[in-house]
C-alpha cells in the first residue's frame, strides 16, 4: 500500500521524506491556507517547495465551481510542477472537468467522496484517484471503512484503473483496515504516521534490554 502524507507542512514533509516513507502528498484548501498563515508564503511557493522534495503525486485542489473555472485553475496548478494532481470535488461539473483534464493528460483526484456510487462516477469520468473521506463518515456515525470496502469491490467488478486513496484518516486502525482491504493508497496526517511506529511493548522491550545490558556492561 502506498502512503501519502496529508499535509502542506514542509517540515513534516522533510522529516517523512528523509526516512523514505512517503509516496506522495495530499493537500486541501484548509491545509494549504494553514501553511500560508504559518509561513507567510504564497500557496504556489509552498507547492513549489513540496515538489522539490517529493517526486510522487502531489494533490492540490481547485476552488471554482464551474467547469471553465476549474480547468483554468487546474492548468495553473499543473504549471507549478508536473507531479501535481488536480483535486476536483465530486460534483456534476467536477466530473465534466475530470473528463476534460483526462483528455489533456492531466491527472485528477476526485475528493469529498462519501459513497460507492460517487466513486464509480469518478472512475467513469476518468479520475486517476478517488478519495473517500473515512473519518468524516465516522464522525456522523457511519462506518467510513465500509464505504472503502464497497468502492474496492465495485472497482474490481469492472476493472476500473482509478486508484483508491483512503483519506480523512484519524488513527492507525484506519491504516490497518485500509491495508487489509488492499486499498491502493492511504493518506495520513503526520501525527498518525508517527503513531504507526509505536507500541507500548516495543518501548518496554527497549527499556528492558537496555537495563539488562547495563547490569553486565557498566
Ligand atoms: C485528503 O485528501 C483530505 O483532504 C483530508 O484527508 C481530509 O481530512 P479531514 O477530514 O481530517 O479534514
Amino acid at each position: 500500500m502506498k502512503i501519502f502524507l496529508d499535509t502542506a507542512n514542509i517540515d513534516e514533509i522533510k522529516l517523512a521524506a528523509e526516512a523514505n516513507l512517503i509516496d506522495g502528498i495530499t493537500t486541501n484548501p484548509t491545509l494549504l491556507s494553514r501553511e500560508v498563515e504559518r509561513t507567510g508564503k504564497g500557496y504556489k511557493d509552498i507547492l513549489i517547495d513540496i515538489a522539490a522534495i517529493v517526486n510522487g503525486p502531489i494533490s492540490a485542489e481547485v476552488l471554482s465551481k464551474d467547469v471553465e473555472g476549474m480547468i483554468k485553475e487546474a492548468r495553473e496548478l499543473q504549471d507549478i510542477a508536473p507531479q501535481i494532481v488536480i483535486k476536483v470535488p465530486m460534483t456534476f461539473d467536477g466530473m465534466k472537468t475530470v473528463r476534460r483534464l483526462e483528455k489533456e493528460g492531466i491527472k485528477s483526484n476526485v475528493t469529498l467522496v462519501f459513497s460507492a456510487v460517487q466513486a464509480m462516477l469518478a472512475a467513469k469520468a476518468g479520475a486517476a484517484f478517488v478519495s473517500p473521506f473515512v473519518g468524516r463518515l465516522d464522525d456522523i456515525g457511519h462506518d467510513g471503512m465500509e464505504i472503502v470496502d464497497e468502492i474496492l469491490n465495485v472497482f474490481s467488478n469492472y476493472d476500473f484503473k482509478t486508484e483508491v486513496i483512503v483519506a480523512s484518516v484519524r488513527h492507525p486502525k484506519h491504516v490497518k483496515d485500509a491495508a487489509l482491504m488492499k486499498a491502493d493508497i492511504v493518506t495520513i496526517p503526520f501525527k498518525v504516521l508517527m503513531q504507526l511506529f509505536k507500541h507500548s511493548l516495543t518501548d518496554q522491550g527497549i527499556l528492558k534490554f537496555e537495563n539488562d545490558w547495563k547490569k553486565v556492561n557498566i
